[in-house]
């Protein structure tokens, strides 16, 4: 078989599995094998990649070129391997959002180089491709530099705070319409040395633009900055898709730039936003009212008297976040989650939709554990039904249970959250009452009447209720 036909062959087929990766991807129990098939999809597009490259030699030699393939993919794997094996599930979000920016780097040298390969050309096609080109390196910038500032936002290496400067909204528009006229002249010139002058403008603009984007971006509204940004990454490889001619990329850019587009939606749903509103003016400004409150005193407790709560009450909902995945709790959460069950007790797990730091990570943690999927629920599913329960505990959950968001002028103000402050006894896991939650702001959960605080590492902390619980052990 000629290596072309081979190569469209072998396309089709890495895409249909990665179409069927993301369907598996969609549901709990499937998406083991959907990482799968997509992991089978990569490899097949791999070698047909390597194949073409090796075909289409331009004239070093094909053995230069598989030299050079074998060294690329060498460096590729062992940064690769090596990140996988040190990454802990904690730090994943950050890790995605640094390698969206690599997507977005690649992009713009991409670009960069099929123009100072390619320009020059005359007629419709040319005046095609450098739109292409245009476009690819403005996206590829964009989301560059704004994956990098969510990676630091996320490993906290910045302040996850909304930072913009004056007239954000006026500065966003006017690089946005600068870069219009850039490429109006961009598509208009033939000659390589001018070309260069608006499309190296043009990506010093969406460099800042992307900085700019996402540092104005703060508090809650990271995850949808995350989804829009594995989006952005996504048209920035479709894009590079066009300038290569690469069906199999154009396909990959488009199911991711549009998965992550459709997920950005369902988050701007389940946060009560508009896709707009959190680009143009984020949760985590600050605002007039937003002052330090005094909430008065909270109550602390300690495992022996949660676990006797926990074998009288009849119904009990547990409500993870972020801090139970610091604490690798979900292990003795599972643990104690199916000792109650077997004694009787009522226990489901409430979910909020970016409880944690990515999406589904809770479900993650709960189902890495093997908790039932029938108990989990999502935040809708519970949310009218906290005034029936006995206790819920709260394991390491912050800002996605601040009743806070009930309150006019609270920089989380909309955002909906488990209304856990309903139920009867409300105990919340945490290390200490010094920090606030990833939105910074401050919780009067902690301070309310039926509240009592567990402090200390939420594992620890669960241990302690396994040991002191007196209904069946495992
Ligand atoms: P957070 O508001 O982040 O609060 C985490 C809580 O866990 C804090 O109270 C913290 O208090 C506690 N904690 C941390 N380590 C702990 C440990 N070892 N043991 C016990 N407690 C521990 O959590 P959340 O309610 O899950 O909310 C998630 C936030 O992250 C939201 O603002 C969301 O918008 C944002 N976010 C989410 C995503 C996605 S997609 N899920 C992505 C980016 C950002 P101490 O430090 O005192 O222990």
């Amino acid at each position: 078989m000629e290596a072309q036909n081979f190569v469209a062959l072998a396309y089709l087929v890495a895409a249909l599995l990665f179409i069927n990766a993301l369907r598996g991807l969609s549901k709990h129990d499937s998406a083991q094998s959907g990482n799968t098939s997509g992991a089978i999809g990569m490899g097949i597009a791999l070698v047909a990649t390597i194949w073409l490259a090796l075909d289409s030699d331009p004239g070093r030699g094909v053995a230069v070129t598989l030299i050079l393939i074998l060294l690329a993919l060498a460096v590729g794997a062992v940064i690769g391997l090596r990140m996988a094996q040190k990454v802990g599930m904690t730090e994943m979000p950050q890790l995605i959002a640094l390698l969206h920016s690599f997507v977005g780097l690649a992009a713009v040298l991409v670009g960069f180089n099929t123009f100072l390969t390619s320009a020059g050309g005359y007629g419709s096609t040319h005046t095609f491709l450098m739109g292409e080109i245009f476009l690819g390196v403005f996206i590829g910038a964009v989301t560059f530099t704004g994956s990098i500032i969510a990676y630091l936002k996320l490993s906290a290496k910045m302040k996850s705070a909304a930072l913009t400067l004056p007239g954000r909204n006026w500065l966003n528009l006017v690089a946005v319409v600068v870069s219009v006229v850039l490429m109006v002249w961009f598509m208009n010139t033939d000659s390589v040395g001018i070309g260069l002058i608006p499309l190296i403008i043009m990506t010093i603009i969406a460099l800042a633009l992307g900085l700019h984007l996402v540092a104005a971006i703060g508090g809650g509204d990271m995850p949808v900055v995350v989804s829009m940004l594995n989006s952005y990454s996504g048209w920035a490889a479709a894009a590079a898709g066009f300038m290569l001619q690469n069906d199999l990329l154009i396909i990959t850019g488009a199911l991711v730039g549009s998965s992550g587009a459709y997920l950005s939606y369902i988050m701007c749903k389940a946060m009560n936003r508009s896709f707009v509103s959190v680009i143009l003016g984020g949760f985590g400004q600050p605002t007039a009212t937003a002052e330090a409150r005094d909430y008065g005193t909270h109550t602390e407790t300690s495992a022996e008297e949660v676990s006797t709560m926990l074998s009288t009450a009849k119904k009990v909902v547990i409500t993870p976040g972020y801090g139970m995945a610091v604490a690798q709790a979900q292990y003795p959460v599972a643990d104690l989650t199916k000792r109650l069950r077997e004694s009787g007790v009522d226990v489901s797990f409430g979910i909020h939709p970016v409880a944690g730091r990515l999406p589904g990570h809770m479900n993650v943690l709960l189902a890495e554990a093997k908790v039932p999927y029938d108990v989990v629920y999502e935040l809708d599913e519970v949310n009218d039904e906290f005034s029936d329960v006995d206790v819920v505990l709260v394991i390491g959950a912050n800002d996605t249970v601040n009743p806070a968001a009930e309150e006019p002028g609270s920089p989380i103000e909309g955002m909906p959250v488990l209304k856990v402050w309903e139920a009867k006894n409300v105990i919340v896991f945490k290390r200490s009452m010094g920090n606030a939650g990833y939105a910074g702001v401050e919780n009067p959960l902690f301070f309310a009447e039926n509240t009592k605080m567990l402090l200390g590492d939420a594992k620890a902390s669960v241990d302690s209720i396994n040991a002191e619980l007196t209904v069946p052990a495992n």
